[in-house]
């Protein structure tokens, strides 16, 4: 696989729930990114269910995903610009009626193309659920980042997504060195080696010989998720984000970096039924503050503290 060039992050941005906000802060974050002189390039690989574009305000895209997957047109030619010239957008697939099935050599093409895209920043905006096609997007990422709202549907939907998300990365880690077997049939038989959660599973599994325990520590040892809080309509509803750090840490035994969270804000929904990109329309508002700190988290690899306000 091409190597990414130099510099260059990718960054997709998933959760599992609809709605959660999950094109309205990789369209912002892209926005704010290139509004501070970052070359930015959105791929919304929402299968079935693409609207970044809207968000973005960019009517009509010339070329969308659908060249790619029917006419093998390249990722590069798909491109188009948005309000910043510092900003391209690849518009998802939207004209497939298929799209759900896409072939594995058709995902192959398309993650070598992403990696090879000459820019700064690469955001994936990908669509709900845990679908094999969305996690294995997510798992591509330098930085993997979950949009969840505080609602106990959504923090539901995030842990089952999580689950599968760490259960491929075992399966591709494991896989390659010949344990697949080992990690399904110990899956399989959980319950008779009393394993009750996936750092069990793990911890299960690195006992079994040296070899897997040092596939496993090289492997997870950099495992971490970016989480945001978007649509928090009451202060204590921030809190969620920490507590979900300790549950990812207690019953999944990887780091959860609490990046930030957005307020709910009714001018959010009126930018998007207005076709109107909300940062460039609000860029003063408390919004748009937050999301440019989030932003700024992300590049830095920080997260907020216990005591943030
Ligand atoms: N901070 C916010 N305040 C108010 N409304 C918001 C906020 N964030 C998102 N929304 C609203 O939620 C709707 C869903 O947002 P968005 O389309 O970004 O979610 P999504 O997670 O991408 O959904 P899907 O899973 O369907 O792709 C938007 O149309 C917008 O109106
Ligand atoms: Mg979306």
């Amino acid at each position: 696989m091409a190597r990414v060039k130099k510099g260059c992050e990718i960054w997709a941005i998933g959760g599992g729930k609809g709605g959660t906000g999950k094109s309205f802060v990789t369209g912002n974050i892209g926005t704010y990114l290139a509004s501070r002189g970052k070359r930015v390039i959105l791929i919304d690989a929402d299968i079935g269910g693409a609207n970044l574009h809207t968000i973005l305000g960019v009517s009509r895209p010339r070329t969308s995903l659908t060249d790619f997957f029917e006419r093998k047109a390249s990722l590069a030619d798909l491109i188009v610009c948005c309000d910043s010239s510092n900003m391209g957008l690849v518009t998802g697939d939207l004209h497939s009626i298929d799209s759900g099935n896409i072939r594995y050599t058709q995902k192959l093409r398309l993650f070598r193309q992403i990696r090879t895209l000459e820019t700064d920043y690469i955001l994936i905006d990908l669509g709900s659920g845990s679908h094999a096609n969305t996690v294995d997007a997510f798992l591509l990422a330098d930085k993997m980042i979950i949009v969840l709202v505080p609602e106990i549907t959504a923090i539901e939907n995030m842990y089952h997504f999580m689950k599968n998300v760490l259960f491929k990365k075992l399966k591709i880690s494991l896989g390659s060195r010949g344990f697949k077997e080992f990690l399904q049939d110990t899956w399989r038989n959980r319950t008779t080696y009393g394993i009750k959660n996936i750092k069990e599973l793990i911890d299960y599994l690195r006992k079994h010989s040296t070899e897997v325990r040092e596939v496993l520590d090289r492997e997870l040892s950099g495992f971490r998720i970016y989480l945001i809080m978007n649509q928090i309509r009451h202060t204590s509803e921030i809190s969620i984000g920490f507590s979900v750090r300790s549950v990812c840490m207690k019953y999944f035994g990887f780091k959860t970096h609490y990046v930030g969270y957005i307020e709910y804000e009714d001018l959010v929904w009126r930018c998007v039924n207005e076709q109107r990109p909300y940062l460039q329309s609000y860029p003063s508002s408390r919004c748009a503050k937050e999301i440019g700190r989030i932003a700024e988290n992300l590049v830095e690899g920080r997260q907020i503290k216990m005591t943030y306000s």
